[in-house]
């Protein structure tokens, strides 16, 4: 039965999408995410909560030399996004369907990600719900570990609460990242910060965005202790 986002269509994820259940880790119990491209050699980008992957199509459409992933929990975004993907025929795009959280901290091999990307991830405004938000100290860890050397986190959002609780994630580990500033990545058309379905629909409404980029510092070697 076909309903939702595929609007009648079937979708396709044959060779996009990928479950972490199907995820084969190696013997430490890890997984390189670069093994799911056909060039894994290429540059290594994640983003996490991809939704329907269009800063995935229009970033990797860009960027051809460069390999993306997008992570992302809800299966109907997933299916949308992979589907998508292949329709672009973007050899440099992949979808995980994982919590990104889990993934990070348990799975993914370490030094491997260029840049991570956090566009309008979910502010969970609730104070008791803010556990289930994304950026945590552990997944400041985790971030820190997936990164190569000099790698970047780039968030923004226009929840200015989510805002502070990014400003104060940042300054209470500035042992792991600096701060520097954000670049609109290609992706972005005229007057936009990133160019996603959450920040157009954003736009309209007029709500002010909030961006910053974290680099990862080499200061401490194997980050994610706890
Ligand atoms: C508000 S939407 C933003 C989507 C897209 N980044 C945009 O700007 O249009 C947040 C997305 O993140 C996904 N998400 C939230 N927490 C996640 C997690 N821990 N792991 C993977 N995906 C997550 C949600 O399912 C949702 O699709």
């Amino acid at each position: 039965m076909s309903f939702g986002l595929s609007r009648g269509r079937t979708l396709d994820t044959s060779g996009f999408g990928f479950d972490v259940s199907d995820l084969k880790p190696s013997e430490d119990e890890s997984f390189d995410p670069r093994s799911m491209f056909t060039s894994p050699d290429r540059p290594f980008e994640l983003e996490v909560g991809s939704g329907k992957g269009t800063f995935l199509v229009q970033q990797a459409s860009l960027q051809p030399a460069r390999n993306f992933l997008g992570i992302e929990w809800s299966g109907e975004f997933f299916r949308y996004a992979a589907d998508r993907a292949r329709r672009h025929g973007l050899d440099g795009v992949r979808l995980l369907r994982a919590d990104a959280s889990e993934f990070l901290r348990f799975s993914c091999a370490a030094n491997v990600a260029e840049v991570i990307h956090l566009y309008f991830t979910d502010p969970w405004p609730k104070k008791k719900h803010h556990k289930r938000r994304f950026i945590q100290d552990a997944t400041m860890r985790s971030m820190h570990r997936v990164l190569r050397p000099g790698g970047l986190v780039h968030l923004v959002t226009d929840h200015d609460e989510l805002w502070e609780w990014y400003q104060n994630h940042a300054a209470r580990h500035t042992d792991l990242y600096d701060r520097t500033t954000f670049s609109p990545p290609d992706s972005a058309g005229d007057g936009e910060v990133v160019g996603t379905n959450f920040e157009r629909k954003y736009q309209r409404e007029g709500r002010p965005f909030h961006a910053m980029t974290l680099r990862r510092l080499d200061a401490v070697e194997d980050s994610d202790a706890s």
